[in-house]
C-alpha cells in the first residue's frame, strides 16, 4: 500500500469542532487517550516534571496526561499549529477542571517555541502522519527534551496485510461516513514500522526503539533506556 500524505493542520473551526465532537464522544478513543497517558507515565515522568504534547489538537492526550499525573505536580504543555483546535482544547480542559495544569501554545513543531532541554517528557499522538518533514520535528523533539527524558511518538500504522485491513474496515463501519474518510486518510498517510525506523535513524533522536502493534506504531525512549 503506497503512502498518501495528509495535509498538516486541521485549521477550519468547523473541522476542528467535528473532530472534537467525534473524539470527545467516542468512548473507545477516550479510553485509548487514557491508556496512552499511562504508557507515557510508565516511561518515566518525574514528580514536578514538565510534559510536552506535540500536535495536541483538541487536547485529549494532554488532558489525560494532566489528569493522570496532576497529583505528582506534573505540568503539561499542548502545542499545535491550529488556533481552532487549541480553542476547543482550552474548553475541554476547563470542563475537566484542569485549567492550571495545562498551558496551550500555538506554534509550529518545526521550530518549537521552547528552550533546549525544557521538557522531562515529550508525547505525540496521531500527528506524525500529518508532518511533511518528520525528521525536522524529531530533531526539535531531541532539542527540547532533557538528555535522559522520555518520549513517546505514537501514531496509526499503515496496514500492509489483509487481516489488519479487514479489522480496520470493520472499525470503519462503526464510524460516521463523514469521519470515516479521515480515518482511512490517517491510515493511508501513516508509516510502516520499517519506514519510521529509517526516518528516526536520520534524526538527532537517540536511545530510541520503534514499537509496532497490530494497527499502531510508536517511537519510544524511556528514561531508563540507554542514551
Ligand atoms: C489528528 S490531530 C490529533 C490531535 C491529538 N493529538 C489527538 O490525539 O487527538 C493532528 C494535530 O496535529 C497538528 N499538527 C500537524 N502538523 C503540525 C505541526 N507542524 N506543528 C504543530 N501541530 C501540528 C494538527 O493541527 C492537528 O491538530
Amino acid at each position: 500500500m503506497k503512502r498518501i500524505p495528509e495535509s498538516e493542520a486541521i485549521s477550519e473551526m468547523a473541522d476542528a469542532r467535528r473532530f472534537n465532537e467525534f473524539m470527545g464522544s467516542n468512548r473507545f478513543r477516550q479510553q485509548e487517550y487514557r491508556e496512552l497517558a499511562q504508557r507515557l507515565a510508565a516511561l518515566g515522568v518525574p514528580d514536578g516534571g514538565k510534559v510536552l504534547d506535540v500536535g495536541t489538537g483538541t487536547g485529549f492526550v494532554a488532558i489525560a496526561v494532566a489528569t493522570a499525573l496532576r497529583e505528582r505536580g506534573v505540568q503539561v504543555v499542548g502545542l499545535d499549529l491550529s488556533p481552532a483546535m487549541l480553542a476547543l482544547a482550552a474548553e475541554n480542559a476547563q470542563r475537566a477542571g484542569l485549567n492550571g495544569d495545562i498551558t496551550w501554545r500555538e506554534g509550529n513543531a518545526y521550530a518549537m517555541p521552547f528552550a533546549d532541554g525544557e521538557f522531562d517528557a515529550v508525547m505525540s499522538n496521531d500527528s506524525l502522519h500529518h508532518w511533511e518533514n518528520p525528521v525536522q520535528i524529531f530533531n526539535e523533539i531531541a532539542r527540547v527534551v532533557k538528555p535522559e527524558g522520555a518520549y513517546f511518538i505514537h501514531d496509526s500504522r499503515r496496514l500492509e496485510h489483509w487481516w489488519p485491513r479487514l479489522f480496520a474496515w470493520g472499525i470503519g463501519l462503526t464510524i460516521p461516513p463523514d469521519f470515516r474518510v479521515h480515518y482511512w486518510g490517517s491510515i493511508h498517510s501513516s508509516y510502516t514500522p520499517e519506514e519510521l525506523a529509517a526516518l528516526v535513524a536520520r534524526s538527532r533522536l537517540n536511545g530510541w526503539r520503534v514499537e509496532a502493534g497490530f494497527m499502531e506504531v510508536a517511537v519510544v525512549r524511556g528514561n531508563n533506556t540507554e542514551v
